[in-house]
């Protein structure tokens, strides 16, 4: 009896601890911060709100050398407290390793209260500045899969890989919405729909922030760019966004509400403006929308120079202090200067004058403070080389390749070219085919993509993969097709010779600015070489490798194939060539609109009257479908197979607003193929106060089926969580009346009570 009694009173005791040691541990943190901030000085604190580029201490200034001079960080850390930097290219682990051990050490003996340095990097694809990474497909391509396990495996292998290096902070996930094709970093997004990129960026945040292999060290990820960035009228980066509020909350802010709920770190901020105001001037976006609406407590980071950018590009301040004045009053806590002391001189002249109050540092310095204790970097600041053979694992580049396989977009697939099973004769044709760098895109080895001889000597190409596939088959490669008049006879016959003709264009690699474009078709000499090869009676077959879906309506019906095959990452070739063969039976549907013409797109969730017909004979002669004037919809993608959609059926016709309405289908395969399929529920809110979008994705699960299989899904619909819209200040509507549930070609319609 005595026995249990103690047990008793053990466990007792231990469970009354137990609060108490979290409980704990926060005090003690804040406690310990609360001693920082009363010891530092004010340009020690303001230190901690200065992130500053490589090139500021490294040996030559250039952006890819990874070699400290110790003398530059020396000086930056003593003399001016810097707490951050950032950047880097691709280079071997070995050279991050000693860079950043050099880095920290003297950032731990050189910190007047050994404070540690928190690093940022720009790893948005796997490991991109890491040599011998796992590079997975961009995350247009995450989501084209519909999937969200390869986005939650994109995170988890970036933190696997890089953790060891120092590498603390990414600045991923982007959870900009992919609505503007002509937009340079519309690749960089999920695509256009919230509701995916939500569940994306969540997976993302969970695999990357809650990798537990990586201990002792812990990681943080930035949402960003909040917010609105990515949908300027001009279609240019950094360019004025005008959007109403209603629709910022209903569509702009999900994605990144989504990651703040899933505890993000950080968040950073839009380099442009909104409605006139440039969101790194405003209080309104940040303090107000980012922090008091949607509960953001954590570290807010300035784009690239934001603050300079207020002075020479959006021109609301007079010169530089000025503009730091407007940004920490918006509130800002870290600002990426990166070039300069501009800013830490600037603002310690605006404390002085009382401009700004030492309390309003201390708000900033405590969430820095906060990230760098809630990383655990005070107690494990250092890096370490005892496990870089995590880096570039083949498990870790089997997960990159499957999902690369599942991002593959089959569009088209007249007569069933494809898959080319035993053929005997390809010839290979445009930009793209023999090509590692059109494969990745920005943000791959280096900002804009590396050279060409930068990637992996192992790495595929589509004419290496093709090779690999079909060892016994004349694979012949033709970088530019000859227009010679001359030899076009005996061209043509040679194509007609072939078994298969493969063109693969699209684009080079570029991101940001550099990749602003005037006119989204695809680039004439492309569009040229493909009609002449469509004059050959050999099938051919396009492919397009690029960022955004460029217009090729004008070719679409001279090729019999078409893949959108966005940026699939190192892994992309083999990925493609999979298809092509049939070992992989394509299961990709487009995350973003395809548009058919340069003058008009609109995203799949656009209101009725954006594609308003006064005339329905118009309708029909323009547009596909009656909603849409796109080439190919959000949602569209070829398998070798078929499946067949029945029974749709909803557990009710009527709900009120507290009940639970549950939507089943089956859904079958047809075919004689097994594949994966990915099940996209709409609901269409027939009348709302505000315009409603003629459809909306609300749902989606990927599954696979066996030839003959059938699998019953459902969907609940929870009228709060799932028929709510936000009206103009973000308060949540949920308004009575119909409701369509739509699921492939198959809709049933529900009442909401009041
Ligand atoms: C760039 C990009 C941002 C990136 C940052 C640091 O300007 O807009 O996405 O994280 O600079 O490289």
């Amino acid at each position: 009896m005595r026995k249990i009694r103690s047990a008793f009173l053990t466990l007792s005791f231990i469970l009354l601890c137990l609060p108490l040691n979290a409980q704990q541990s926060a005090n003690s943190v804040d406690s310990q911060i609360n001693e920082l901030i009363d010891k530092m000085s004010i340009y020690e604190k303001i230190g901690q709100m200065t992130q500053l580029n490589i090139t500021m201490i490294n040996t030559t200034g250039q952006q890819r050398d990874v070699v400290l001079d110790p003398d530059k960080a020396i000086n930056l850390i003593r003399n001016h407290h810097i707490g951050s930097f950032l950047n880097g290219e691709a280079v071997p682990a070995e050279v991050w390793f000693t860079y950043m051990d050099q880095l920290t050490r003297i950032a731990m003996e050189e910190s007047a209260h050994g404070i540690p340095i928190i690093y940022g990097i720009d790893h948005m694809h796997g490991a991109s500045y890491l040599a011998g990474s796992t590079i997975f497909p961009q995350n247009i391509n995450l989501g084209a899969t519909f999937n969200i396990q390869h986005s939650y495996q994109t995170g988890w292998v970036t933190a696997y890989e890089t953790a060891d290096l120092g590498h603390h902070w990414n600045f991923a996930p982007v959870q900009d919405l992919g609505v503007n094709p002509l937009w340079p970093r519309i690749w960089e997004t999920y695509g256009e729909d919230p509701y995916l990129a939500s569940k994306m960026g969540r997976a993302y945040v969970e695999g990357y922030q809650g990798n537990e292999e990586i201990y002792p060290y812990k990681l943080a990820a930035t949402a960003k760019h909040f917010f609105a960035y990515s949908n300027p009228a001009s279609g240019w980066d950094r360019t004025p966004v005008q959007i109403g509020y209603q629709a910022l909350h209903e569509f702009h802010r999900p994605p990144f509400q989504a990651v703040i709920d899933a505890g993000i770190k950080t968040v950073m901020l839009n380099s442009g403006e909104i409605n006139g105001i440039p969101v790194h001037a405003s209080e309104e976006f940040v303090n107000g929308f980012l922090r008091d609406q949607m509960g953001f407590d954590g570290v807010i980071v300035t784009d690239w120079d934001d603050i300079g950018k207020l002075v020479d590009f959006h021109k609301v301040a007079e010169n530089y202090k000025e503009a730091v004045y407007l940004a920490v009053k918006a509130g800002i806590d870290i600002n990426m200067t990166p070039l300069s002391l501009d800013f830490n001189k600037s603002l310690l002249e605006l404390v002085e004058e009382g401009r700004i109050s030492e309390e309003r540092i201390n708000e900033s310095v405590r969430r820095v403070l906060k990230l760098k204790f809630d990383l655990g970097l005070f107690d494990n600041p250092f890096p370490r080389n005892d496990r870089l053979d995590r880096i570039g694992t083949e498990e870790s580049r089997l997960k990159a390749l499957a999902a690369a396989e599942e991002s593959i977009v089959l569009l088209k697939n007249e007569n069933q070219v494809l898959p080319t099973i035993d053929v005997q004769n390809i010839i290979l044709f445009g930009p793209s085919a023999n090509s590692k760098r059109n494969l990745n895109g920005g943000w791959t080895l280096a900002w804009q993509g590396g050279e060409e001889g930068q990637y992996p000597d192992d790495m595929h190409t589509i004419y290496t993969a093709l090779h690999e596939q079909y060892p016994n088959a004349s694979i012949e490669l033709i970088e530019h097709v000859s227009f010679d008049e001359a030899n076009r006879r005996e061209f043509i016959s040679q194509l007609d010779n072939a078994d298969l003709l493969i063109y693969a264009g699209g684009e080079e690699p570029y991101t940001e600015f550099i990749g602003n474009i005037t006119d989204l078709r695809l680039d004439q000499n492309q569009i040229d070489e493909i009609n002449y090869l469509s004059q050959s009676s050999t099938e051919l077959v396009l492919i397009i490798v690029a960022g955004r879906p460029r217009i090729v309506t004008d070719i679409i019906q001279n090729v019999d194939a078409f893949l959108f095959a966005g940026l699939p990452g190192f892994e992309g070739a083999e990925a493609i060539v999979n298809v092509l063969s049939g070992k992989t039976n394509p299961s990709g549907r487009l995350p973003i609109t395809y548009p058919q013409h340069t003058g008009h797109f609109v995203t799949y969730n656009h209101k009725s009257s954006d594609v308003y017909f006064f005339n329905p004979d118009e309708a029909n002669h323009i547009a596909q479908g009656s909603e849409s004037t796109a080439l190919f919809q959000f949602g569209d993608g070829l398998s070798y197979t078929t499946y067949e959609y029945s029974n749709l059926t909803l557990s009710a016709n009527q709900i009120n607003p507290n009940d639970t309405l549950t939507a089943s289908v089956e859904v079958t395969n047809t075919g004689d193929v097994a594949g994966f399929h990915s099940v996209l529920w709409f609901i269409t809110n027939r009348v709302g106060t505000y315009t409603r979008p003629v459809k909306e994705l609300k749902h989606f699960e990927k599954i696979h089926l066996n030839p003959g299989e059938t699998k019953t899904v459902t969907f609940e619909i929870n009228p709060r969580a799932t028929l709510t819209y936000p009206d103009q200040n973000g308060n949540p509507l949920l308004e009575s009346g119909e409701f369509v549930v739509r699921i492939d070609s198959l809709s049933s319609t529900f009442r909401l009570n009041k």
